[in-house]
């Protein structure tokens, strides 16, 4: 059983799903509900062919507590009905939490993909999530290099006094991203109203970024700067983001082009002409390398350390001085070099999936 329901857990699911069917596994989709909007939800299952959730929980909104507990509570009650083998999550959101805790409490195993990650920031509460679920997950799939050593430093490797087995397999989103190239949306930049390397694309949705007045005024400033640099900023908004700019009063400049969240073919078209992107999305920072776009997170750290140690992503939090060095280093990105070969090697080259699919087999045989 799969549990998703946050934006970036069905851009994970499309390939898992599809190696998954290709292995012969049975899969049953549930779909927590946390994620909900046209345009943050359903968009996505239509035009990347995702398979219909079986169960659609329906779970939304209310504090993290109150959100995760009655996913937890839901969860359970599917996972006795349903009598899953194992339970598969992917990430670091709420639902991620939520499906694990169901699964463990009822001694079903739980298989983790995009295991290890760490910001180290306690404060945030996808790295509560990554912590507690990697500590309970049966199967850990690591994306990258650092994510195992992180693991490794809290216990979590092969094998281990209670089994967890730990497995580097690379990135599922660039499954998705190499199996989905062919139908980007490039003509979204015309749609959009702006040129082809004139704009800088931005998301920004974190609670860090979003939920004061300061913050919220510090990230459009940094937008704006970026702007003198490129023109225009592109901004699809996550609906927290909307909602949080009402309630505060706070006005975008004019040069930042606020616009509806983009579904996946569009947003991928409209980063791979962009000049710049600006995020604090985990995802979007490696999609921008995997675009060949130069990066800057408008974050204090990242999970993505490979990214910045090759040069191609600049944290700079709502830093303004670490903003200008970042932006008179834009230039120095190399994306022919061996830097890049090296680190796209790193992400598996699209073979990710099938080795959740191979191992999650292994584990359902035995
Ligand atoms: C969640 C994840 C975050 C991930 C992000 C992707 C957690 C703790 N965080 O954050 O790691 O990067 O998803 O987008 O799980 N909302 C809508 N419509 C929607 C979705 C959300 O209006 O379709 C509103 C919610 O009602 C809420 C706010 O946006 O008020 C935040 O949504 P929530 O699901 O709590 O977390 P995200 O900020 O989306």
């Amino acid at each position: 059983m799969t549990v998703i329901g946050a934006r970036p857990q069905f851009i994970k699911a499309v390939s898992v799903s599809r190696a998954l069917a290709g292995s012969g596994a049975e899969e049953l989709l549930v779909h927590t509900g946390q994620h909900y909007d046209e345009k943050m939800s359903a968009i996505f299952f239509d035009e990347l062919g995702i398979p219909k959730p079986r169960y659609n929980l329906g779970i939304h909104g209310g504090s993290h507590g109150q959100m995760t507990g009655k996913m937890v509570a839901a969860i359970e009650q599917v996972l006795l009905d349903e009598e899953p083998k194992a339970v598969l999550v992917f990430g670091d959101t709420n639902s991620t939490l939520a499906a694990g805790l169901a699964a463990v409490k009822l001694h079903i195993p739980v298989i983790h993909v995009e295991a290890g990650l760490r910001s180290f920031d306690r404060g945030m509460p996808e790295e509560i999530n990554r912590v507690v679920v990697d500590q309970i997950s049966s199967l850990l799939f690591c994306p990258t290099k650092p994510a195992i050593t992180n693991l490794r430093s809290e216990g979590i490797y092969g094998d281990n006094r209670l089994g967890q087995r730990v497995v580097k397999n690379g990135d599922v989103m660039l499954d998705t991203f190499e199996a989905m190239r062919p139908w980007f949306n490039h003509t979204i930049v015309g749609a959009l109203g702006v040129e082809p390397q004139k704009y800088a694309l931005a998301t920004v949705h974190r609670a860090d970024n979003t939920d004061s007045v300061n913050a919220l005024r510090d990230v459009f400033g940094m937008l704006d700067r970026a702007a003198d640099r490129v023109g225009t900023v592109v901004f699809p908004m996550h609906p927290r983001t909307r909602a949080r700019l009402g309630q505060l009063g706070v006005e975008p400049p004019a040069r930042v082009k606020m616009v509806e969240p983009l579904g996946y073919l569009d947003m991928m078209g409209a980063l791979h002409s962009a000049a710049l992107l600006l995020t604090d999305s985990g995802g979007m920072q490696k999609e921008a390398l995997w675009a060949r776009v130069p990066c800057i997170t408008l974050r204090p750290h990242t999970e993505w350390i490979e990214t910045v140690e090759a040069g191609f992503n600049q944290i700079v939090g709502r830093d303004r001085d670490r903003l200008e060095r970042a932006i008179s280093q834009l230039d120095g990105c190399d994306f022919e070099g061996t830097a890049y070969r090296d680190l796209m090697t790193g992400y598996g080259s699209g073979r990710a999936a099938s080795i959740v699919a191979e191992e999650t087999m292994s584990l359902l045989e035995r």
